[in-house]
């Protein structure tokens, strides 16, 4: 398997009239990765409806082939069928006799870094140049306290080997920054330990690892403790059991045809089946706090997960102040904001933002040269990013760096549906990564968005 995408692809986008239509976006990415993991580490058969089938999930489909689960993908022509995975039960990994590819997926790595860490076998890990440039540290400076050893680069970088033990060791660790991936990875080496392991987040961050887990039979707890800080534990060596997943559309995807459809007059635009887990929501608040027609329809729980259709319609949007503790419910969505920011009718302040330096790219550093390049003016700090907009369309026209970075390349796609002049961004081949489809998805509302010559 490719480490990444292999084509780059430059694409525009120009302004374009109001959007209109109903969709669902692609699977949740973050639930996909998960119910990979989880059901090749059950007893029997996982079936999983509206997996994401885009290049992080695949890496880490084909890495569970690897560790000794069987994937069963849908037929040829079944686009959007049920994947099914047969585990091999806790603690039942096989040592992979090839090196793990986790191509562009910090999630893919880090949680599965987690996995491997607590079984007795050594496997080596590795990715394309985005990921071997991300901190792992973060994940194998707890995993060693568990019993692990690893050896990487600099500062715990991919290529990396894990070895791991046969005497796992349960911990309990306080999170150093807001990290649903460092959570995940100690929680699921948590799963082959005997005894409690359990991590404290000061900052809660989704929890889509603890209500997968209590899905296949795990026991796990989530105990608040002063200040809003949750203590969540796991309890080692359950047996788990294959079960049905169902996968709501992804929040994270969900965003761009949603800040599209908000920055065209007139549009209305309904996204079906959409996320509601109220730790990745922090995007909808805000944008309603800007001024932003987004109503809730046909709220539901789907398989454990809450989820919704959201009616998203043309807005004028004024600037807001984005409190640092919101940033854990929408990390990944600040890039998109700041398009919103740069439509919108005063200064947004978006504060706490540290975490996005290490992202699939620097996307503090990415955003403000964008938005720079297209005439937008804004300010960057070490862990802010202030968009200044005067309620006109933006100038636009910018050649984007994208740095392999896919949700870089989908939010200036959107600046251009708004902007005077077209915003062409140097690659879009990385959309695949989470939003396979997204130029037909986004034209169907009425986008224009082409290969750029
Ligand atoms: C994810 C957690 C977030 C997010 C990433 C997916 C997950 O990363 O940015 O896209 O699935 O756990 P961090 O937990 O490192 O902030």
């Amino acid at each position: 398997m490719s480490a990444s995408p292999s084509s780059v692809r430059a694409l525009r986008s120009l302004a374009c009239g109001a959007l209109a239509g109903t969709v669902r976006v692609p699977g949740d990415k973050s639930i996909s990765h998960r119910a990979l993991m989880l059901g090749a580490l059950a007893v029997g058969e996982t079936t999983i409806d509206g997996l994401l089938e885009g290049d992080d999930v695949r890496h880490t489909a084909a890495a569970m082939e690897a560790l000794g689960a069987t994937v069963l993908r849908p037929a040829a022509g079944d686009a959007g069928g049920l994947w099914r995975v047969r585990g091999v039960g806790v603690g039942g990994l096989a040592e992979p006799a090839q090196v793990l590819d986790m191509g562009n997926s910090g999630t893919a790595a880090r949680l599965l870094i987690g996995v491997v860490a607590s079984h007795p076998i050594t496997a080596f890990f590795t990715g394309d140049a985005s990921l071997n440039n991300r901190p792992m540290a973060r994940v194998t400076a707890p995993l060693e306290r568990m019993g692990a050893t690893f050896l990487g680069r600099k500062g715990g970088r991919l290529p990396l080997a894990v070895i791991g033990t046969d005497h796992p060791v349960p911990i309990e660790y306080r999170l150093p920054v807001a990290s649903a991936q460092v959570k995940s990875a100690i929680i699921l080496a948590g799963l082959n330990t005997p005894g409690i392991t359990t991590v404290i987040e000061t900052h809660p961050t989704r929890d889509h690892s603890e209500l997968m887990l209590r899905h296949f039979g795990a026991a796990v707890n989530t105990e608040p403790l002063a200040g809003g800080a949750l203590a969540v534990s796991i309890t080692g060596q359950p047996e788990l059991t294959g079960r049905p997943v169902k996968v709501p559309a992804d929040p994270s995807s969900a965003a761009f045809p949603m800040v599209a459809a908000l920055l065209r007059p007139g549009s209305d635009v309904t996204l079906t089946g959409v996320g509601m887990n109220p730790r990745r929501t922090g995007l909808y608040e805000t944008l309603r706090e800007m001024g932003g027609d987004i109503t809730f329809l046909n709220e539901r729980i789907e398989a454990g997960e809450p989820v919704a259709d959201l009616r998203v319609r043309g807005s004028a949007l004024r600037g807001v102040d984005v409190p640092p503790e919101r940033a854990p419910s929408m990390i990944d969505e600040y890039p998109v904001l700041a398009m919103a920011a740069a439509c919108a009718e005063g200064t947004t302040r978006m504060f706490g933002l540290a975490e996005l330096r290490v992202k699939e790219s620097d996307r503090l550093a990415m955003v403000a040269d964008g938005l720079t390049a297209c005439g937008v003016a804004c300010e960057a700090g070490s862990e802010h990013l202030f968009v200044r907009g005067t309620g006109r369309p933006p100038r636009g026209g910018g050649l984007i760096a994208t740095a392999m970075d896919h949700r870089i390349a989908m939010s200036f796609l959107v600046l251009g549906t708004a902007s005077v002049e077209p915003v062409t961004v140097d690659d879009g081949a990385f959309i695949d990564t989470s939003f396979p489809g997204f130029v037909d998805l986004m034209n169907g509302l009425g986008a224009r968005i082409a290969a750029a010559e």
